[in-house]
């Protein structure tokens, strides 16, 4: 897949992680759906490994259930 522009965002989410490197940082990432909000956190991240983890709208405990468990 040809991932296109976003290279102001993705200069943005590099920097936050750098900075993180010495201070904690959280980041809010909003949007409508398919603009490509995962797939940039994907193309800023991916390659130095990541956990990706979708909240789902379900119970605390099967989210805990679900965070835990490894292939
Ligand atoms: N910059 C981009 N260039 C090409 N395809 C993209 C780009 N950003 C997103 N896509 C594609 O568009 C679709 C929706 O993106 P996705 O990240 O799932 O959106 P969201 O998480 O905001 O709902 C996916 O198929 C994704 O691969
Ligand atoms: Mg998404």
């Amino acid at each position: 897949m040809k991932f296109y522009d976003r290279k102001q965002e993705l200069a943005v989410l590099r920097r936050i992680r750098e900075e993180s490197r010495k201070t904690a940082r959280f980041t809010v990432l909003t949007g409508r759906r398919r603009v490509g909000k995962t797939e940039l956190i994907k193309q800023a991240y991916g390659a130095d490994g990541f956990l990706y983890f979708f909240v789902a709208r379900r119970k605390e405990a099967e989210l805990c259930d679900l965070f835990a468990v490894r292939d």
